[in-house]
């Protein structure tokens, strides 16, 4: 029988370990359906990436092949720039450029309609195109605090809701307020709502919190230590297991009598990882590793291959996103050490609810400590809007090191880029551990 890899923080990272009971090699994802109202899905749910790492193409991939997608709503002007030929940056900067010389961005302030409408125009051209039994959601986050949190917050879900999102899943925070701030939207109660939570006392305190509103979430995802992206744990991220938090979570919700889909993600990496999930009781599992080396992925190609030559050395968990989580990525990311100028009056989507952002403090105190110097090098935080903006911020989850097995070596020493139908179908029909290979674009 084929070995199957396991996380083991103490042991060193991913180790090779007989299969046990329960590690089913026959079953297979295409065995179970995920049931979300009406609806029944193909129990493969592509995780959001901001910012437009995971595309419109790559979610509506995954719900022609009838799973779930998601669009990413983290800085939607600067991506409906780039792909619906806007202005909304630039007149940003028009008008804040007086104050690019300050190291106070406190007056810079988000214009809602320019929100609302960069919204309405990435959901409604996203969902103008989807075709299959699948579904699109998008993924939104709260620590996006955008100088006016409640706001600019309400404006965003109210607006993906009215452009015809089939659903939300609510992400990087703890969300116990947003219910409210859809309440008087039509759409509140046949949208699918779900939150993403990293423990069983999350999930009860946003419970707890929405109970006046009479409306339980529509699924539940949990996200284990190994996700990409910003992480729901301290740097003390390796004492967690996904598996046991998910189980807390089903022995919570069998308690409370609540029949509510929960969704396992982070290291899912084989068919037969994410089958042992749903035999548990899962109604689907959220992935998104294996996708950022898919041609639909947003990352740009010479990026992509920089994942794929990682290994587990080159990627760490640090401190340096400016919203207070620990994120993972690659070592090697530009984004580390870069010193460049605060980027708010063209972005500024970390600010606080008071206008701060731990880097615009990180590279104020390097350029006072370093008087006259062109470039300055700023390591404890990153100015992470305008990295990510330019896929300069390596952000992955900690299975990165192994997707250079999921394809070809080609002969210029490159990696194969795969198809997301490729992937997605992997997950769905692969049995005994195994991964299957894309047909070589060599031939
Ligand atoms: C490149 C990358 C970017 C991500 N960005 C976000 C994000 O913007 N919001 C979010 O909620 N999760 C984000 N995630 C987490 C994924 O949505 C997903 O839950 C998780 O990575 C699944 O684990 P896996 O990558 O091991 O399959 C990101 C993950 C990756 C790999």
């Amino acid at each position: 029988m084929l070995p199957v890899l396991r996380y083991r923080a103490g042991a060193g990272g991913f180790m090779e370990e007989a299969p046990q009971s329960g590690d089913d090699m026959t079953i297979k994802v295409d065995d179970f359906r995920l049931k979300l109202g009406q609806h029944e899905l193909v129990p493969i749910m592509i995780g959001g990436m901001g910012v437009d790492i995971s595309t419109a193409d790559l979610a509506l991939e995954a719900a022609r092949l009838g799973g779930v997608g998601h669009i990413s709503d983290a800085m939607l002007p600067t991506v409906s720039d780039r792909r619906y030929d806007t202005g909304f940056v630039k007149e940003k900067l028009q008008q804040y450029k007086y104050n690019i010389e300050s190291s106070d961005k406190t007056s810079i302030k988000f214009d809602l309609g320019h929100i609302a409408e960069s919204t309405r125009l990435h959901v409604s051209k996203t969902m103008e195109r989807k075709r299959g039994s699948g579904m699109v959601f998008i993924n939104i986050m709260e620590k996006l605090t955008m100088n006016a949190p409640r706001d600019t917050l309400r404006v965003r879900l109210h607006e993906a809701l009215s452009a015809g999102i089939d659903g939300i899943t609510l992400a990087a925070g703890l969300h116990l307020g947003s219910f409210t701030l859809m309440e008087d939207h039509p759409r509140f109660r046949d949208a699918k709502l779900g939150i993403i939570v990293s423990s069983v006392r999350a999930l009860q305190l946003f419970l707890r919190k929405n109970t006046k509103t009479n409306r339980l979430p529509d699924f539940i995802v949990v996200e284990g230590p190994l996700a990409g992206g910003h992480l729901g744990f301290g740097m003390d991220w390796a004492q967690y297991d996904l598996r046991t938090i998910t189980n807390e979570i089903h022995a919570f919700l069998k308690a409370e009598n609540l029949g509510i889909p929960v969704i396992p993600a982070g290291g899912i990496f084989t068919g037969s990882d994410a089958a042992g999930y749903l035999q548990e009781g899962a109604g689907a599992v959220q992935v998104a590793t294996r996708f950022t080396v898919a041609k639909e992925c947003g990352l740009p190609p010479e990026v992509q291959q920089e994942y794929f030559k990682a290994s587990e050395d080159d990627i760490e968990v640090n401190g340096t996103s400016p919203t207070g989580y620990p994120m993972r990525m690659l070592k090697n990311s530009p984004s580390t050490g870069s010193g460049i100028r605060p980027g708010c009056e063209s972005y500024g989507y970390l600010l606080d609810a008071n206008g701060r952002c731990d880097y615009i403090d990180a590279y104020n105190r390097e350029i006072a400590a370093h008087p006259g110097e062109k470039k300055i090098a700023v390591y404890d935080k990153t100015c992470l809007c305008t990295h990510m903006r330019n896929f300069k911020c390596w952000t992955c989850g900690q299975t990165t090191s192994r997707l250079k097995d999921t394809t070809n070596k080609l002969a210029d020493g490159s990696y194969q880029l795969l198809s997301a139908e490729h992937v997605f179908k992997d997950y769905q029909f692969s049995t005994g551990n195994k991964i299957a290979l894309p047909e070589s674009s060599a031939n």
